[in-house]
């Protein structure tokens, strides 16, 4: 049966000519034409999202050249044999629990341990409706984003900030703003600025440790400032801790859902610290967010991994993650000690970089007038892979700055990798000359 194209205004768009096409099809099966789908697509499809994370990750897998692209954790660090012990013992145990369906808010056990795990490093145990295990950091916001945002609604992030965040608003037609960040993280006193000219947002995104892409993280003070307007003007804190467990020293301000718990919910993840293979993650905050969350996800895929859910919690009650992370900080922090002593010593004058306590991340600002797609175009001949700046920033600005991920990156490769990085900005300084 021919369905009928939805009633619609767009009368000669590239959506009704793909519908024609279909038609023309169906009336004569025998004349072959090819459909263009893309003209089908949703007109949400159309946000200008771009390759985004597909050609990062893409890049991040080429073998033949020094790669500080894609933010993956190292393989080393991931868990070894003990997986598989714990593995066969859920395996034989008689327990079909791990390799069943399971509840939409995750299984009670791995949500137990969840609860546990943040009541001891975050001084807040949830209570059992404000918590819900998820399918990675991705689908919270995913989640969040189907519950709360209807088109044009607006949402403040940092800028730059993490690309899948700014792709995740928008996919539901957000009016995605970017409020700038500075060496102490997100510049609260730009957010009344933000909401003056655009209104009161829905949520607020914001990455306060060790952040994704620039590797500096929130002053305390600011936290408090946060929750604070939050409070005051009505929005929700979407919190990303993804590196919050992966900070080089012991400095770790409290978490904004620590301090705000009626007006945050805190997006974890397990990738960076358990491996992203097994697409895990929390969320916690107030029962009617995660209620509402629950609702969306029992469309989006139902429940989380009920196998991984079950191998994160054996894993995490045997002092797994703590060893774990344990190792991931040594060695993340040593490239980036190796980082920051490549870049002072091969980068020319005007070039300035973050210096960051934690994560996978530095992001530099070579001279004004540079422009960074250029040169990673450059780069790429030079064999040298990094992510130009634009993608995160929500309003395509940001074309001289550049993000370095050091989390995968041999460390003999580091010093190497920026001293051709450097000469392809001093290059192109000169040719600008
Ligand atoms: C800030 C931030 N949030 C979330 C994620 C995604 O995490 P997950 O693998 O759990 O979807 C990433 C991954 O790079 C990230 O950098």
């Amino acid at each position: 049966m021919l369905h009928s194209p939805p009633r619609s205004s767009n009368a000669g768009t590239a959506y009704e000519r793909g519908w024609t096409m279909a038609i023309d099809q169906q009336a004569n099966p025998d004349t072959v034409r090819a459909v263009d789908w893309t003209a089908l697509f949703a007109a949400r499809t159309r946000a200008e999202i771009g390759p985004g994370l597909a050609s990062i990750l893409a890049l991040a897998n080429a073998t033949d050249l020094i790669s500080f692209s894609g933010g993956f954790p190292d393989p080393a660090t991931f868990p070894g044999p003990i997986l598989a012990e714990i593995l066969a013992e859920i395996v034989t145990s008689g327990d079909s629990t791990a390799l069943q369906y399971g509840p939409t808010r995750g299984l009670p056990g791995p949500r137990a341990f969840v609860a546990d795990r943040l009541a001891e490093r975050e001084n807040r145990r949830p209570a059992e409706d404000e918590l819900a295990i998820t399918s990675g950091g991705i689908e919270a916001l995913e989640l969040l984003g189907k519950s709360f945002l209807d088109p044009d609604d607006v949402v403040l992030v940092e800028a730059p900030t993490y690309l899948g965040a700014i792709m995740a608003f928008r996919s539901f037609q957000a009016n995605v703003i970017g409020v700038p960040v500075d060496e102490a993280g997100l510049d609260v006193d730009g957010i009344g600025a933000a909401i003056a000219r655009q209104g009161r947002p829905k949520l607020l995104y914001t990455i306060p440790d060790h952040q994704n892409p620039t590797g500096v993280s929130m002053a305390s003070e600011r936290r408090q400032a946060l929750v604070d307007l939050a409070r005051r003007h009505g929005f929700l804190i979407v919190e990303d801790v993804a590196y919050r467990e992966l900070g080089f020293d012991d400095d770790r301000p409290p978490s904004l859902w620590t301090i705000g718990p009626d007006v945050v919910v805190q997006s974890g993840t397990f990738s960076k610290t358990f491996f992203p293979g097994v697409r895990l993650g929390w969320a916690a905050g107030p029962a009617p967010v995660v209620e509402q969350m629950v609702l969306a996800k029992q469309n989006t895929d139902q429940c989380a991994g009920a196998l991984g859910q079950r191998l994160l919690e054996e894993y995490g009650r045997r002092g797994g993650l703590e060893e774990q992370a344990g190792r991931a900080r040594a060695l993340y922090g040593r490239r980036c000690a190796l980082l920051m002593e490549a870049l002072a010593t091969h980068m020319p004058a005007g070039v300035r970089w973050t210096h960051p306590r934690g994560g996978f991340f530095s992001w530099v600002t070579v001279t004004a007038g540079l422009d960074t797609v250029e040169l990673a175009s450059r780069a790429l001949d030079r064999r040298v892979a990094f992510v130009p700046g634009r993608p995160f920033f929500a309003d395509g600005s940001g074309g001289n700055t550049l993000r370095l991920a050091f989390s995968r990156i041999d460390d003999g490769d580091i010093d190497e990798g920026v001293r051709r990085l450097a000469e392809v900005v001093a290059g192109a300084l000169g040719d600008q000359r």
